[in-house]
């Protein structure tokens, strides 16, 4: 409360006076100070609460993340080993998931591609080891320099087969490896069996023709078929009787070779589809061993299957089994 330097005023009658009020400010002023300071301290220490959660709760969050970082960084080419612990079932432990199966099937894909090229390597070595061991020891006697030219070709004939086998099954992940069109199934049976028939002096019969079209790379399916005759051939003598045929059966067109030959055992069904991989009964001919392995994944790219029935003595039918339905092209 400051003066007032001015004089009272006069009242009516004459008296002078003030009438004075006045309040202390302090006491509220405390008070006000007072509140100030809890809210803010309640506030900063709010404040604190919630920054010690957040920080914690993104810490939380982002762990699993920093995780899948450091894997990714951490992967090679050389090492696609790594995985992240997954922990929890939240959508972060999804994302780990997911990208451990990513990694699973990256890793399934490149030892693949390994294999396949030590393979083809392993394959082509020996021909090339043959070639230059004739080559090697050719003297100089026409006649035997001919049978050197007809053995060096021979070896070379292979080897441009065995790449041509290799170039094909490289290109069965390719989305334009097959060219599927609305087939007619009796025509593409009898071009088949026509096709069969050239392949060697047999008593070919065609047992069966499936009607109705099918949706399906006519040509991819011909040279299936045409593997199959082929080893039907290879196992058996002049003469043999080889049947051949297609139907239809539920939802799949079936394409089937069968030959009276030496058969396969049960313990070699599965191998005999892998690449490079020749049954007991073949080593001597030197197949290539791809023959089997481009018709399953002929049939597997039309998301067919190939089935084998076989025993020794009893011979074999293997047959070709693709869907008709038409989602696949
Ligand atoms: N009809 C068959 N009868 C008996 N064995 C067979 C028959 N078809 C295939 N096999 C066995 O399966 C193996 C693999 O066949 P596949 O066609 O893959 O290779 P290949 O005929 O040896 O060589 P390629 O076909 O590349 O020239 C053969 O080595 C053979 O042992
Ligand atoms: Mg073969």
């Amino acid at each position: 409360m400051g003066e007032d330097p001015r004089p009272p005023p006069a009242g009516r009658d004459g008296a002078e006076g003030w009438f004075v009020t006045g309040y202390f400010t302090e006491r509220g002023a405390a008070e006000i100070a007072d509140t100030t300071r809890t809210v803010a301290l309640v506030s900063l220490v709010g404040l604190l609460a919630a920054s010690t959660a957040a920080w914690w709760v993104a810490g939380s969050i982002l762990t699993p993340v920093r995780l899948v970082r450091q894997a990714a960084a951490e992967i090679t080419e050389e090492d696609l080993t790594r995985r992240i612990e997954v922990s929890g079932r939240d959508d972060i432990a999804a994302l780990a998931e997911q990208f451990n199966h990513m990694l699973d099937r990256l890793e399934g894909a490149f030892l693949d591609q390994r294999r396949f090229l030590d393979d083809a390597g392993h394959e082509l070595r020996t021909p090339i080891t043959i070639v230059r061991g004739h080559l090697e020891l050719m003297g100089d006697d026409p006649g035997e320099r001919r049978e050197v030219v007809r053995l060096v070709t021979d070896e070379l004939d292979r080897m441009a087969r065995i790449v041509e086998e290799l170039l094909l099954l490289a290109k069965v992940q390719r989305p334009d490896f097959l060219r599927a069109e609305e087939v007619s199934l009796a025509e593409l049976t009898s071009d088949i069996d026509a096709k069969a028939r050239q392949l060697g002096d047999r008593d070919w019969r065609l047992e069966s023709v499936a009607e109705g079209t099918a949706a399906l790379d006519p040509q991819r399916v011909t040279q299936a078929v045409v593997q199959l005759a082929a080893n039907a051939v290879r196992h058996t003598g002049p003469g043999a009787t080889l049947r051949v045929g297609s139907s239809v059966s539920g939802p799949d067109v079936l394409f089937w070779v069968s030959d009276h030959g030496p058969g396969i055992p049960p313990e070699e069904h599965g191998r005999i589809f892998e690449r490079f991989a020749r049954g007991g009964s073949a080593r001597a001919d030197r197949g290539s061993g791809l023959g089997l392995a481009i018709v399953r994944a002929i049939a597997e790219a039309h998301h067919g299957r190939v089935d084998l029935r076989s025993a020794p003595g009893a011979g074999s039918t293997f047959t070709l089994v693709i869907p008709l339905g038409r989602e696949h092209v």
